[in-house]
């Protein structure tokens, strides 16, 4: 059974409030990067990419913070926390201006963070609504906290609703999983207007990362159509690395660990590993082009 934890940085004894400024792990510079990972189609991979798109950077020496911004919660019980252990979340920071800080829980993966979310988070679309800046109040906690983080990813939940609108305008880069099934393209148009929509009003920095083919099955003639269709479609904005179905990603979630954790050879974990080394990649070389500043 998973473990029950409450182990908050800022709680810990002997840490104090000191952990963020002793952080040893390497940041870029304070640049850190934030993703969202969202679809409003349910079920296609986000929280599983989430946890180990995240864990593998953390593996690859990278500092990460996830942020479960989904009232399902999957993202923070799949990484082994009792949900009714959990006295903070991103509800208290988006509704009470409630510092990260006291929020944030280490995981037993090194280098990987997370703020967990609350069922109490369903209330959170209505309680903004009647809030100035209602759109802003993800970016605004981010804000607080991005310099102490290589990446931050945002797990988003199956709707376009106030809560993904915050999650894509505190985004740089929005990663959308595609699974390998019928109408694997639905919705995809709603959600590019929607990513316009941000970039017009509210984030005019927010790129699209990529987009990622899940849950492939290269025995099904479905899966490479699917796969033949997207890459004809959306071309170099699709990632390189698939995403085979594998059920060792579908168990890691109820042993509270990331694939990597619970069974590294597998394909799921490969796949993971491999995800975020091209992600790595595609930075540098995105680094290595940028005109040096004056
Ligand atoms: N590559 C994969 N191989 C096998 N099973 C997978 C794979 N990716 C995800 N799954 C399983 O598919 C289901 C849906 O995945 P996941 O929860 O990550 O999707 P989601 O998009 O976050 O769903 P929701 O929209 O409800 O938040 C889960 O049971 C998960 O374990
Ligand atoms: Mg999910």
């Amino acid at each position: 059974m998973a473990k029950s934890k409450k182990n908050c940085y800022f709680c810990r004894p002997n840490n104090g409030n000191d952990y963020l400024e002793t952080i040893d792990h390497k940041i870029n510079n304070g640049m850190s990067k934030v993703f969202a990972i969202a679809n409003q189609k349910g079920g296609v991979g986000k929280t599983t990419t989430s946890i180990n798109l995240g864990a593998s950077l953390a593996v690859l020496d990278k500092k990460i913070l996830l942020i479960d911004a989904d009232p399902q919660a999957n993202c923070t019980s799949g990484l082994g926390f009792e949900l009714r252990n959990i006295e903070k979340s991103i509800y208290d920071c988006l509704t009470e201006d409630v510092d990260p800080k006291d929020v944030i829980l280490k995981t037993e993966t090194d280098g990987l963070d997370i703020i967990p979310s609350h069922i109490d988070l369903v209330g959170a679309e209505i309680e903004l609504l009647s809030q100035e800046n209602r759109e802003y109040k993800m970016k605004a906690f981010i804000d607080k906290i991005r310099d102490q983080y290589d990446y931050i990813m945002i797990d988003c939940s199956p709707s376009l609703g106030l809560l993904t609108v915050n999650a894509l305008t505190a985004a740089d880069g929005v990663i959308i999983p595609v699974q390998c099934e019928y109408f694997a393209l639905e919705g995809l148009g709603k959600l590019l207007n929607t990513v316009k929509m941000i970039q017009a009003r509210l984030n005019p920095e927010l790129q699209i990362e990529g987009f990622l083919l899940t849950m492939y099955d290269s025995r099904l003639r479905l899966s490479n159509q699917v796969v033949e269709e997207v890459r004809q479609h959306f071309q170099d904005m699709v990632f390189n690395t698939l995403i085979l179905r594998n059920t060792r990603l579908s168990e890691a979630p109820s042993f509270g660990k990331p694939v990597i954790e619970y069974d590294a050879a597998c394909n799921g974990a490969v796949n993971y590993l491999n995800l975020a080394k091209e992600i790595l990649e595609k930075e540098a070389k995105a680094q290595g082009e940028a005109p040096a500043q004056a």
